[in-house]
């Protein structure tokens, strides 16, 4: 499948016949190089790194610096997949100048587009980023950097009034033009008033089946992160079962001496033949046990 653009990915709508669009994070080059061989349309290199890789709480540590490490790691594997690089929290909440910046950061790293949390008021820095040639992914609903002001990591959108602001919110973002929202952690029927009311592709997260696209997040999907399953999450792998198994195998065969075997070990040539008595040499079954 040919790689999307930003605007192409702009124009999709599933109520016009589109196949809804497929996002997953990544934060290095191994799993950008999955996720495009899986034929995702975007790879979001989110500040869920903070929590699936730095062991965070929650996504309030990461910096600019970071996710422009990470971005870098994900474009290095030129994957098929357009790549959107997460604004961290505080990289554009001052001014519309120092947002920018922080975006460019993102963009020279690799990011072809630039994902914000926050709903109309982050209008301004969405005009001055789409005024500096960068292209703007909205997120609203549970975002996450709002978790304080939440209360935690809390449904959205639950009451009648909370829904009117988010379509309200969807629609703003639309009008200073997002090419494309995610829509985290609502209800059902919200995601679909939110769909409906804009004509840029909504990406959910936890938002019901209705929306153009969806979202998970790498670690979740694949099983890797295990302590913990949000509702919205399905897993689709036991990536930490099949990595404990994998490792522990390994253990094995090297406290029982059956690794390296033959296939993995470099043979001598006749030249060195001579000087391996000069070292000697001992088995590894007759090393002294480690205490393991
Ligand atoms: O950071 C992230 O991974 C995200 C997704 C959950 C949408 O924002």
């Amino acid at each position: 499948m040919a790689k999307l653009n930003i605007p192409k990915i702009g124009r999709v709508k599933v109520r016009n016949g589109d196949a809804p669009l497929v996002m997953v994070t990544a934060h290095d080059a191994p799993s950008a190089r999955v996720a495009s061989a899986a034929g995702a349309d975007m790879i979001l290199v989110g500040d869920s790194l903070a929590m699936v890789v730095l062991g965070y709480d929650n996504t309030l540590q990461v910096t600019v610096d970071d996710m422009a490490y990470h971005t870098a790691a994900v474009a290095r594997a030129n994957p098929d997949a357009v790549i959107v690089g997460d604004m961290p929290w505080m990289s554009f909440h001052i001014t519309p100048e120092e947002t920018v910046r922080n975006a460019a950061k993102l963009i020279r790293a690799g990011a072809e587009a630039v994902k914000l949390e926050g709903g109309r008021k982050r209008i301004p820095m969405i005009k001055a980023l789409i005024n500096a040639e960068i292209p703007v992914m909205g997120h609203i609903g549970l975002t996450p950097q709002s978790t304080h002001v939440f209360g935690g990591f809390k449904t959205q959108g639950r009451e009648d009034e909370a829904a009117r602001l988010l379509v309200a919110a969807a629609k703003g973002l639309a009008s200073a033009k997002c090419f494309s929202l995610v829509l985290e952690g609502v209800p059902d029927v919200v995601g679909n008033m939110v769909t409906q009311a804009v004509d840029i592709p909504i990406i959910g997260i936890g938002a019901g089946k209705d929306t153009d696209g969806q979202v998970l997040v790498h670690h979740d999907l694949i099983g890797l992160e295990n302590r913990f399953k949000p509702k919205f999450v399905r897993r689709y792998g036991t990536a930490f079962d099949d990595q404990v198994k994998a490792i522990s195998n390994f253990a094995d065969d090297v406290r029982s001496g059956n690794f390296p075997g033959p296939d993995e070990t470099y043979q001598a040539g006749d030249g060195l033949a001579g000087s391996i008595g000069l070292y000697g040499s001992q088995s590894v079954k007759d090393r002294k046990p480690t205490g393991k």
